[in-house]
């Protein structure tokens, strides 16, 4: 969700205006993607370079995050939606940490839409805490590294419950990554906007979604393995 702050700048307005309409996208983008039928939606709002910023702006994105939860959890919950936050809470107040727990147990029970929020998050940070739970958990690979493969260290990443990705949308303009879900994007659709995050609206969400649909998502095979199959099951 990039670009909050040049959408406020842009309009002579202090930062913190761009960031409370960025909590209005995320209104939009939930809509968008429920009535579409998506099932898995992460959305990157906090990342673990973020505390590098000016500490009132640090300030605000928390105060942000206790407001969206104090006003919206009930609503989502009567509505189907699963709030999970992934990364690294602890850094967080208590408060907001027990909020954080409040609305992940008040909503455990829905599974008709998974709403994650990433808050303290990093992609590297997340394959280092799989590793170190997955070894705390069996000391003995420690001595037999061989028997570590992709699915037992995915088995602890913080999203080991969601399948991958098919499609990441970052507004903003830039075109990387930044430390999201680094380990699950590996064959993930990567789309890319100039739309900063506060202006990014139905239609664009729509513009992102028909790109995708055009995708030939081959996952290591050759077009012409993916059109055979494609004609075996029509
Ligand atoms: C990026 O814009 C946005 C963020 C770092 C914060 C995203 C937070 C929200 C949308 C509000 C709170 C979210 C929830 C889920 C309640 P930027 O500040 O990096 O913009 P810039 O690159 O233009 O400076």
């Amino acid at each position: 969700m990039d670009g909050n702050g040049r959408w406020a700048t842009k309009r002579h307005l202090p930062r913190s205006a761009g960031h409370a309409r960025g909590v209005q996208s995320v209104r939009n983008a939930l809509e968008y993607f429920g009535a579409l039928g998506t099932r898995y939606l992460t959305l990157f709002a906090f990342s673990s370079e973020n505390w590098r910023r000016p500490s009132e702006e640090v300030n605000l994105l928390m105060g942000l995050f206790v407001q969206a939860l104090e006003r919206e959890v009930d609503e989502l919950s009567s509505k189907g939606v699963r709030l999970r936050v992934i990364g690294d809470v602890s850094r967080f107040e208590p408060k907001l940490q027990r909020m954080i727990q409040q609305a992940q147990d008040t909503t455990a029970h829905n599974e008709a839409f998974h709403l994650t929020i990433a808050a303290n998050y990093g992609g590297r940070w997340d394959i280092l805490q799989a590793t170190q739970k997955m070894l705390s958990l069996d000391p003995a690979l420690i001595d037999n590294p061989s028997l570590i493969d992709e699915d037992s260290l995915a088995r602890h990443l913080s999203m080991a419950w969601a399948p991958e990705p098919d499609l990441f949308i970052r507004t903003g303009g830039e075109q990387r990554i930044s430390n999201f879900l680094i380990w699950q994007l590996a064959y993930t659709e990567l789309y890319f906007t100039d739309k900063y995050w506060p202006e990014f609206g139905a239609g664009d969400m729509d513009a992102a979604v028909q790109w995708y649909r055009h995708r030939e998502r081959r996952f290591g095979r050759t077009s012409a393995q993916i059109h055979a199959v494609a004609e075996k099951v029509n």
